[in-house]
């Protein structure tokens, strides 16, 4: 079983099968590093990254590739995903890239980073208000963070959906029972957040993600809310 961290055993989930998650997050992990290439042309690049609840880590390899000067750092819960992230970076002979196990609510590490994004992993954790100061606490003055968030609408209309009709929607087969455990903290609505709530918390203006990319596909703009903030 994953550490506390988390709702879900991500461990199990990593080390059973990743191909049971991959073709949905490959190609969203790679849309997501086109996005964050034009915010970086905004913002300009960062010389330092982080990715927190990595995973599979597409996106931060495609950036790593994308950067070859800069520094990307992943971090994960899971021990699985972590070992399986560093061989994907091998595999590609990607030196920029670190990867170390590490949990929200409250990271350990005390690096700080240009620009920290983490996407589809408060939706996990029960102590999300916590979990996105440990974030900030990791960017550097004037550094941004890029936060994806559960929602209100996650809460009433994807997540029950999600349930009632995982099957169809293209990931591998999984009991309810399953489905609903893997959103429990959403569906019980128990680590909700708003981009007001985010901006409150941190005091300073969320920007919608999608004001950097006018051509963000919907369902990373609407379903996956994302915002960013600097520091
Ligand atoms: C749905 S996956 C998203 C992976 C990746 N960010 C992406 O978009 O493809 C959620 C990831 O968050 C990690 N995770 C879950 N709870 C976590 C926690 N408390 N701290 C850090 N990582 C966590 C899981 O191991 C998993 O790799």
């Amino acid at each position: 079983m994953t550490d506390v961290g988390s709702a879900f055993d991500w461990d199990a989930c990593w080390a059973g099968n990743i191909a049971g998650y991959d073709s949905w997050s490959y190609e969203f992990g790679a849309k997501l590093a086109t996005t964050f290439s034009q915010l970086f042309d905004d913002i300009g690049p960062p010389k330092t990254v982080a990715s927190v609840g990595c995973g599979p880590a597409t996106t931060l390899l495609n950036l790593a590739e994308d950067y070859p000067e800069h520094h990307f750092y992943g971090y994960d819960i899971s021990p699985q995903a972590i070992e399986q992230a560093r061989k994907r970076r091998d595999d590609r002979g990607i030196e920029n890239v670190i990867f170390t196990v590490d949990r929200l609510p409250r990271l350990s590490t005390d690096r700080t980073f240009q620009f920290v994004y983490s996407i589809a992993t408060l939706h996990y954790v029960a102590e999300s208000e916590m979990a996105v100061r440990s974030l900030w606490q990791c960017v550097e003055p004037e550094g941004h963070l890029a936060v994806n968030y559960p929602t209100p609408f996650h809460q009433k209309e994807m997540m029950p959906k999600l349930v009632e009709n995982w099957d169809e929607v293209g990931f591998e087969s999984k009991s309810q029972q399953w489905v609903r455990n893997r959103f429990r903290l959403i569906l019980n609505g128990e680590n909700i957040l708003t981009e007001e709530r985010i901006g409150a918390l941190l005091e300073r203006p969320p920007r919608d993600i999608r004001t950097f990319d006018a051509e963000m596909p919907s369902e990373i703009g609407e379903k996956f809310r994302v915002t960013i903030l600097r520091k």
